[in-house]
């Protein structure tokens, strides 16, 4: 029996519609299990700019903080994307959350739903069976590496891409365990053949590889791997990999899955753990109980098993996602012929589903 406190970061769009499905489901699971929790809300990116002038206000890494675990749905909005001149972008609250948090790997699983196989782009016999997840540093890298900026005149500009030792190796750590729980193969993708980093990446697992010895390590280009991602899924275990690539080999894996409807993530860090769906904010759909909140309701089902420990429960709610997708109660962007489900209705129907499992 647990009790749990969450940070609920609803965010901007689609967010609160799909985090109010999302604690639907957290409540069906406890009341089922017997846990019980509590959920502080908070602010971030562009609905806590207009409110306070900043992405990530100082009260929200404390309600971070004091949570057990963070679930956040999504932010950003098309009022800061046309805008060149914005000072403050609401994708910087998303960086210094996962900075400040310490979330140093994000963890996307990417597996295609029995009978939705077609739904993807690729041939069918091609993603069939593919199971993989995607291990990105998250809080290193390009991304925050400095100098970056420009020349005083303004026609040059700058990144730096740094890794330390001690960075590669947690997250190396993360990666070679992951495979050892799953089908003990992993692929380390780098760019070791052209970028100084990719080669202390490269040595360092070869370092450690003899410590995971029941581990098949594979070293793969990235240029390589995105071919291979989409030529042949079902190749892949577990795959880790730096800040940038991971953020672009992740969209691209999400094609194999054929819905970014279906997508959860977690990201896991040193002072805590936060849980969202890979899709973004979808501005056109905000507020019209239209959006698909299964990767949202997927993301609560890593909460358990990364966060609580608590794999049963959340072996029940991907139980639970599945059978609405068997029984056809899913949003437009899934329905064919069959009529859509508001946003709410797949929630309720999720949630009744875990309450009244036993009946079965
Ligand atoms: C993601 C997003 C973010 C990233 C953006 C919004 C900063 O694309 O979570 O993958 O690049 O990390
Ligand atoms: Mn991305």
């Amino acid at each position: 029996k647990m009790n749990f406190k969450l940070a609920v970061l609803a965010g901007d769009g689609i967010g609160p519609e799909i985090m109010a499905q999302a604690l639907k489901v957290v409540q069906a699971v406890c009341t089922r299990f017997g846990h019980e929790f509590s959920c502080e809300e908070a602010l971030v990116g562009a609905c806590a700019i207009d409110a306070v002038g900043d992405p990530y206000p100082k009260e929200t890494h404390h309600t971070c903080l004091n949570a057990d675990a963070v679930l956040f749905g999504a932010l950003g909005s098309p009022k800061y994307d046309n805008n060149p001149n914005a000072k403050v972008r609401p994708e910087q609250g998303l960086l210094k959350m996962r900075k400040s948090l310490g979330l140093y790997a994000n963890l996307r699983p990417v597996s295609v739903f029995e009978g939705m196989e077609h739904h993807s782009p690729l041939k069918e016999e091609r993603v069939r069976g593919a199971d993989f997840m995607c291990v990105r540093e998250l809080t290193s890298g390009l991304y925050f590496g400095k100098p970056q900026g420009r020349s005083e005149d303004g026609n040059t500009a700058y990144d730096t891409c740094i890794y330390t030792r001690e960075e590669i190796e947690r997250i190396l750590k993360l990666a070679f365990e992951l495979a050892q729980s799953r089908r003990k193969k992993l692929t380390v993708v780098d760019k070791a053949n052209v970028l100084a980093t990719s080669r202390l990446w490269r040595q360092v697992a070869q370092e450690m590889e003899p410590r995971y010895a029941d581990v098949e390590t594979e070293y793969m280009f990235v240029d390589n791997a995105a071919m291979k991602l989409i030529q042949n899924p079902t190749h892949f275990d577990v795959l880790v990999t730096e800040n940038l690539f991971g953020d672009i080999l992740t969209d691209e894996a999400s094609v194999v899955s054929g819905s970014l409807g279906l997508l959860p993530s977690a990201s896991i860090g040193v002072h805590t753990s936060l849980f969202e769906p890979i899709h973004g904010s979808y501005p056109q759909a905000a507020g019209k109980n239209i959006a698909n909140p299964l990767a949202m309701i997927l993301s609560t089902a890593m909460l358990f098993e990364y966060a609580l420990d608590a794999p049963e429960e959340g072996r029940c709610i991907r139980e639970a996602v599945q059978a609405s997708l068997e029984a056809k109660v899913v949003t437009e962007d899934l329905a064919e012929g069959t009529p859509a489900y508001s946003t709410s209705d797949v929630g309720d129907w999720v949630a009744r589903w875990i309450a009244k499992k036993e009946e079965r």
